[in-house]
C-alpha cells in the first residue's frame, strides 16, 4: 500500500496542484510544501502559479486572498475550520458602522482580516510591507489601521503616524509571557529575541529584530549569535533549525506554564485532510464575484507598493 507522502506525490500531478504552506504549519507539512512563505509571500506565488489546484496550507484568510487574486484555480484548504482569531475579532457589521463614523480616514487592513473587512479598506498590508505601505501614504492623511491593535501600536512608533486603531488582537501572540522571556534571557545571555509585531509591546520592547515570520528566518540565518528566542509561533522554528543545524531556537512559552503558543486554526491541517483535499476537490474557497472585485482593489494596491 502507498505511504500518505507517496498518495500525496501523486495526487498532485495528477490534480495538477501546487501546495502552499504557511510557517506556522506542522514540520511534516512544511516538508511536502512547494512553497513556504509568509502571507505577503504566499500571496504573490498565489497569482503567478499555473497549477490548476492550489492545496494552501494556512488559515481560511490566506486560502481567501489566494482565490480573489486567482479566481479561475480551484482553492482548497485541508480544514474549512482552520480560522483566525485576529480576523474574527473584526466582524463585518461592526466594522462597517466602526469606519462609517470616521468618513476623512483611509482604511489600511492588515491581511489577517476577512474577504469582506479587505473589501471595505483603500489597502492592504502584510506584516513585511506595512512601514513602507504607511510611508507611502501623505503625512496628514488621516489613516485607520485594522484589526490587530499590537502591530498598530508597533507601526504608530515606528513611522511616528496616528493610527486610529481597531481593538483586535492575535490569541497567540498576546499572550507570550513577559516573565518566561526575562527568565529566558536569564538563561541565554548572549540570546538575541526575535519577535513577531503582533506580539504586545512589553515583549517587543525586550527584541532585537522584529518582523514577519521571513524576516525572523532571514535574521536567524544572517546573525552572528549562536542561540535565538523565538517570539511568535514556533513552527518558524522548523525552517530555522534546517538551514542552521548548529544555532539553537527556543521557543517562548506563553503566560501561566500554558504550552498554547501554537497556533490552534494553523494546526487543524494535517497530512491525511490535504490528501482528502486532493482526493475530492473539497473543502472549496467560493465567492461571489462582487465581493471578490471590492476586496481585490486593496490587495492589488498592496501589490504594487511591495
Ligand atoms: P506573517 O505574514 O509574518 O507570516 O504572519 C502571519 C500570521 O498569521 C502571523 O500570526
Ligand atoms: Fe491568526 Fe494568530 Fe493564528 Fe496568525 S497565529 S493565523 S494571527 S490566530
Amino acid at each position: 500500500m502507498d505511504d500518505i507522502f507517496s498518495r500525496l506525490e501523486n495526487l498532485k500531478k495528477e490534480r495538477n496542484a501546487v501546495i502552499l504552506a504557511h510557517y506556522y504549519q506542522d514540520p511534516d507539512i512544511q516538508d511536502v510544501a512547494d512553497v513556504m512563505g509568509d502571507s505577503l509571500a504566499l500571496a504573490q506565488h498565489a497569482v503567478k502559479t499555473d497549477a490548476d489546484v492550489i492545496l494552501f496550507c494556512g488559515v481560511h484568510f490566506m486560502c481567501e486572498t489566494a482565490k480573489i487574486l486567482n479566481p479561475r484555480k480551484t482553492v482548497i484548504l485541508p480544514d474549512m475550520n482552520a480560522g483566525c482569531s485576529l480576523a474574527d475579532s473584526a466582524p463585518k457589521e461592526e466594522f462597517k458602522r466602526w469606519i462609517e463614523s470616521y468618513p476623512d480616514h483611509i482604511v489600511i487592513s492588515y491581511i489577517n482580516c476577512s474577504a469582506d473587512v479587505k473589501a471595505m479598506s483603500d489597502i492592504i498590508c502584510t506584516s513585511s510591507n506595512a512601514e513602507k505601505i504607511l510611508n507611502s501614504l501623505p503625512k496628514d492623511e488621516k489613516i485607520i489601521f485594522a484589526p490587530d491593535k499590537y502591530l498598530g501600536s508597533f507601526l504608530k512608533e515606528k513611522t511616528g503616524r496616528n493610527l486610529l486603531l481597531w481593538n483586535g488582537s492575535c490569541q497567540v501572540h498576546e499572550i507570550f509571557s513577559e516573565k518566561e522571556l526575562v527568565k529566558l534571557m536569564t538563561r541565554h545571555p548572549l540570546a538575541e529575541v526575535l519577535a513577531h509585531p503582533e506580539c504586545d509591546e512589553n515583549i517587543l520592547r525586550h527584541a532585537h529584530h522584529i518582523g514577519s515570520t521571513t524576516s525572523i528566518i532571514n535574521y536567524g540565518a544572517k546573525s552572528n549569535s549562536n542561540t535565538f528566542i523565538i517570539a511568535t509561533e514556533p513552527g518558524v522554528i522548523h525552517q530555522m533549525e534546517k538551514a542552521n543545524p548548529r544555532k539553537t531556537f527556543v521557543p517562548l512559552p506563553s503566560n501561566d506554564g500554558c504550552a498554547c503558543n501554537e497556533c490552534p486554526h494553523m494546526r487543524l491541517n494535517t497530512l491525511e485532510k490535504m490528501v482528502s483535499a486532493l482526493e475530492n476537490l473539497t473543502p472549496e474557497i467560493t465567492m461571489e464575484e462582487e465581493l471578490r472585485l471590492k476586496s481585490l482593489a486593496p490587495l492589488e494596491r498592496m501589490l504594487a507598493l511591495s
